[in-house]
């Protein structure tokens, strides 16, 4: 393994234990990194409404514009001043979270292939919301947002349509104009315009994407931002004045930490940084690629036209098409195509088949795999399917001879079928361990297997036996020995329950 990948693996590994600390905390269905996605969608709501109850209010003007914040934090403070800092903190804490969930798709690698339309577009909304954000803080017009001006009509004034009037405006009290300040609060307000749009573009190829957080999640958010806008209220500074330095301003960790660097290097190495910088991160879907998984391929004559394939498909990734015979048949869509073999897993008809993971291929591997593990003669046995993208197991069952392995890409491309074969060949019980609960790795693996075994998505189990033979569990990269403490108790219960003959 090289440098570079093993640092790549530990930070995979220090995420996932992150996550395992917020599992605790908050239980996999709460777990903020879990809806960090969905989490800055709500924050884009929070800002709109407290926006628009702070636009009420405010003027638009060199004299105005100050008076009017000032009338909300000082005479307005038990409704205006609240809300004005609930802007505040949504706006901070949606930095926070969407540059968790860029680290979060970073390190858990979900951000190549077909999913590059929603990492540039990403880096786009990112931008957006900087952009945003800093003229938000413009709009206050106290000594933060001289500096802010001026030092962004520095950087600006770097680009040709933009310098020459700006700094013009900027250099006395008296040559600042009303036009201004409409220039600047049309930027702040056509943004969540634009964010719209890029968020459209951001899920298109996002099945079912999870746009809203769990409602108690977004009550604990708005909670949290209350809590800190009673106990440490959005202030404001002395009046801009052209004609002073603005002083010294507490550093802004979410939306103005770039312009201290302007201390030490010019405007002109500073755009040339952001540029190289966005470039780079853009371009990250590229680089260092790997073999993309190959998409499974339709037997066109075994398709029903049922449609659980396209409902199931994690990424929009298959369609139905009109044959001949006017019945509809699956067409996959390969740039869409995770290669994950969830469809696999849906159909009933083995009409759809991932090279390599074809259903009959696995079937007999299974099935091998029950004989030998019955003929060992241990009791009770146990069958253990693991998800690739799910707990690293290393060597950790090799000494144990009362199981036998099967690693599949996702476990979502199981069915009852073929759980239930070890079962059907003498095996005692059957332990599937999908990828983390709540955070699967191509979105739908685990609930929809969940689903099947339990008998409410098709295709549903046709058993003679008893459910209880068949347990399935969630488990991250680092959890091996919450994997192993399971599987041992499930073992355990197999023998309780008699299972050992
Ligand atoms: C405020 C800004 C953002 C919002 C509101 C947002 C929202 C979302 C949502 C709702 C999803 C779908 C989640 C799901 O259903 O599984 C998603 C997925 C995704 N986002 Fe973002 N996102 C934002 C910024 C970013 C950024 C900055 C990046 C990285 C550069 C990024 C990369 C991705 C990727 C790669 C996916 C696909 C993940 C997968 O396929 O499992 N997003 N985002």
């Amino acid at each position: 393994m090289t440098a570079k990948n093993k640092h790549i693996l530990s930070l995979r590994r220090g995420w996932s234990r992150l996550e395992r600390w917020a599992n605790r905390a908050y239980t996999p269905v709460y777990n903020p990194l879990y809806h960090l996605g969905a989490i800055g969608v709500f924050l884009i709501w929070v800002l709109i409404i407290s926006g628009i109850y702070l636009f009420i209010f405010y003027e638009i003007s060199v004299t105005g514009a100050y008076a009017s914040v000032l009338y909300l934090t000082q005479d307005q403070w038990y409704l205006g001043g609240i809300i004005r800092s609930l802007h505040h903190y949504g706006a901070d804490l949606l930095v926070m979270a969407t540059v968790l969930h860029l680290i979060h798709t970073l390190v858990t690698d979900r951000y190549r292939y077909w999913r590059w339309v929603a990492w540039v577009s990403g880096i786009a909304l990112l931008w957006i919301i900087w952009i945003s954000g800093i003229f938000g803080y413009w709009m206050v017009w106290d000594r933060r947002a001289q500096l802010v001006a001026t030092l962004s009509a520095e950087m600006l004034g770097k680009v040709p349509i933009f310098g020459q009037p700006l700094s013009l405006d900027l250099s006395s009290n008296s040559a600042l104009s009303n036009q201004l300040f409409y220039i600047v609060l049309f930027i702040h307000f056509s943004t969540p315009v634009v964010f719209f749009i890029l968020l459209w573009i951001h899920v298109k190829r996002i099945a079912k994407a999870k746009v809203n957080p769990p409602a108690r999640l977004s009550w604990g958010i708005i909670g949290l931002i209350l809590f800190l806008s009673l106990i440490r209220p959005a202030r404001l500074g002395l009046r801009a004045d052209l004609g002073r330095l603005p002083g010294a301003i507490p550093f802004d960790w979410f939306y103005l930490y770039i312009y201290p660097s302007l201390k030490y290097i010019s405007a002109s190495s500073l755009w040339a940084v952001i540029i190289a910088s966005t470039i780079f991160v853009s371009a990250l879907p590229w680089m260092g690629r790997n073999r993309r998984p190959p998409a499974p391929e339709v037997a066109a004559a075994n398709c029903v036209g049922c449609e659980q394939c396209m409902m199931d498909c994690p990424y929009e990734a298959i369609f139905m098409e009109p044959r001949r015979n006017g019945f509809p048949a699956a067409k996959i869509l390969s740039k869409n195509c995770a290669g994950c073999g969830v469809c696999e897993g849906s159909c009933d008809y083995r009409a759809i088949n991932l090279p390599h993971f074809e259903e009959g291929v696995i079937k007999d591997k299974v099935l091998r795999l029950s004989q030998e593990l019955k003929a060992g003669g241990m009791h009770p046995t146990v069958f253990t399917f693991v998800c690739a993208r799910g707990v690293e197991l290393n060597d950790i069952l090799k000494d144990m001879a009362w199981t036998k392995v099967v690693s599949v890409p996702c476990i979502g491309m199981l069915k009852p079928s073929i759980a239930a074969i070890p079962i059907e060949t003498g095996v005692h019980g059957v332990f599937i361990a999908g990828c983390q609960t709540g955070d699967c790795h191509y979105r739908f693996g685990n609930e929809w297997l969940a689903q099947r075994l339990e008998g409410i998505r098709h295709p549903a189990p046709d058993w003679d036996f008893d459910h209880f033979r068949i347990r399935l569990a969630g488990f991250s990269k680092v959890e091996a020995e919450d994997f192993l403490t399971m599987l041992n108790r499930f073992r355990s219960e197999m023998q309780e329950r008699g299972m050992h003959g």
